[in-house]
């Protein structure tokens, strides 16, 4: 394993920006990042990935797996090489730090439950505030015996053995579904997972290149997850496709800024994940995709995005789990767009690394935009282009979302807008800044 190597930190302002051109390549996906250590510490044999996100969040799962007995070796950037375990963990001496990563500390909870070791997951101050029932409660359900302070972090797992259960999620949630099935992998009997709103469906798709004998069953809007266990993982390699969640800052400049056209190479293209785009072209962005490798498994896409003057709409709640972590750069378009954007069924938001439903609404306020903050609700006032005032400053909260959104504000506001700290945006994109940079953007720090 191999630190990060120094990124920027401390409050930084963006500058009112030229048009933004180029082309980019898209950042490794990190959820499939996440996969990739976990599948790979899993399997029989050694997986080789490429393309890997190099961000704090996914090291983590990288030490995760480590500390768990893969080997974890770094051979170049994005290279790394996972000798797995067979499905044998061992119990780790130290607890296993996740950091701010949600999706790492939940898998993994799934994945260690189902190899029968004991371990304990911490994390920093936001990912200890943040809901782990939602996990611990079905993977106690198949016999996991947790201990958690009061249904957050720091929590301890005892080893033990698991039978398959069937589980509708209380709510739309891939990291649920996914601990489930990792768990499942262990347990005796037949697993279901029923999803009456489909999510990112990256685990299912992994694990059968995997070898995995798994059963997803489509109807409408619906999945049905089938896994009989116990079964062993086989070694393949994972090519990781580029981010969307992560490519959304770029594609939204581009939008916001006169005169922008700029390419961005190698997005995942899958439905579970593709909401925004489906969404600002709705609201009638100029974006052109033509068709890209299969990687990992996934569809992608290269995308020509140009500046355009967007509409408001109606986002349908249905929408919320294919674009759930890009609403608050979406609250940035909507709020240089004509007309009102509604944007409803967005109670998970309050459950992310901070509550960015409030995070949102208090970046749009506090760059001059009108905004309407529901229960499980926002709703946009767009000013349209050259109508942002800008000048406002974003409270982070230690979220990286929100610190690139209130960074992306500022890049077509009248002025500069500003953050107060940007050393999380490394949890996810730690190539921010240097894109941003050959994009023509000028953000710099506040001394
Ligand atoms: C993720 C699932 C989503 C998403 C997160 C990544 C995943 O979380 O917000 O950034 O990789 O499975 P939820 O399952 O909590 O919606």
């Amino acid at each position: 394993m191999t630190p990060n190597s120094s990124r920027p930190s401390g409050a930084m302002r963006a500058k009112p920006a030229p048009a933004l051109t180029g082309t980019l390549k898209a950042p490794g996906d990190k959820s499939i990042s996440h996969r990739a250590f976990i599948l790979g510490a899993l399997a029989d044999g050694v997986t080789e990935v490429t393309g890997l996100l190099e961000s704090d969040d996914v090291i983590n799962s990288g030490r995760a797996a480590s500390a768990l007995g893969a080997g974890v070796e770094h051979r170049a950037p994005g290279r790394w090489r996972i000798t797995g375990t067979g499905g044998r963990f061992h119990t780790p001496a130290d607890p296993l730090d996740f950091g701010n990563a949600g999706t790492g500390v939940r898998l993994m909870m799934g994945a260690v439950a189902g190899s029968g070791a004991s371990a304990d997951f911490i994390g920093d101050a936001s990912l200890s505030s943040r809901p782990m029932r939602r996990v611990t409660d079905p993977l106690g359900e198949m016999g996991a015996v947790f201990t958690t302070t009061d249904g957050r972090l720091p929590a301890h797992l005892e080893g033990g053995p698991l039978t398959g259960i069937h589980y509708t999620p209380p709510i739309a949630s891939a990291q649920v579904k996914s601990a489930i099935l990792l768990a499942a992998l262990g347990a005796q009997g037949t697993t279901v997972v029923h999803e009456p709103q489909i999510t990112r469906d990256h685990t299912e798709t992994m694990l059968k290149a995997f070898g995995v004998a798994i059963e997803v069953e489509r109807d409408g809007a619906a999945a049905t997850v089938r896994l009989t266990g116990p079964q062993t993982l086989t070694a393949c390699p994972v090519d990781v496709p580029g981010d969307p969640s992560s490519s959304a800052f770029a594609i939204v400049a581009a939008l916001i800024v006169p005169g922008s056209d700029l390419t961005l190479e190698g997005v995942m293209d899958n439905p579970a994940r593709t909401g925004l785009i489906e969404t600002l072209q709705e609201m009638g962005a100029d974006i052109t995709l033509t068709p890209g490798p299969v990687m990992a498994g996934e569809k992608t896409m290269h995308l020509r995005v140009r500046h355009s003057q967007l509409t408001g709409i109606t986002v349908p709640a249905e929408r919320a789990a294919s674009m759930i972590d890009e609403y608050p750069v979406l609250c940035v378009a909507a709020a240089y767009a004509t007309g009102i954007t509604h944007m409803p069924g967005l109670e998970e938001l309050r459950a992310k690394e901070s509550d960015r439903l409030a995070g949102s609404a208090a970046l749009l306020r506090a760059n001059g935009v009108p905004v309407e903050e529901g229960e499980d609700s926002l709703t946009v006032t767009g000013l349209g282009i050259g109508g942002v005032p800008g000048g406002g400053e974003t409270l982070t909260h230690h979220d990286h979302r929100l610190a690139m959104s209130g960074l992306v504000i500022g890049l077509g506001a009248n002025t500069a807008s500003s953050v107060d700290d940007v050393a999380m945006i490394a949890t996810s994109y730690p190539d921010f800044f240097a894109h941003f940079a050959t994009l023509g953007a000028t953000l710099e720090a506040i001394t």
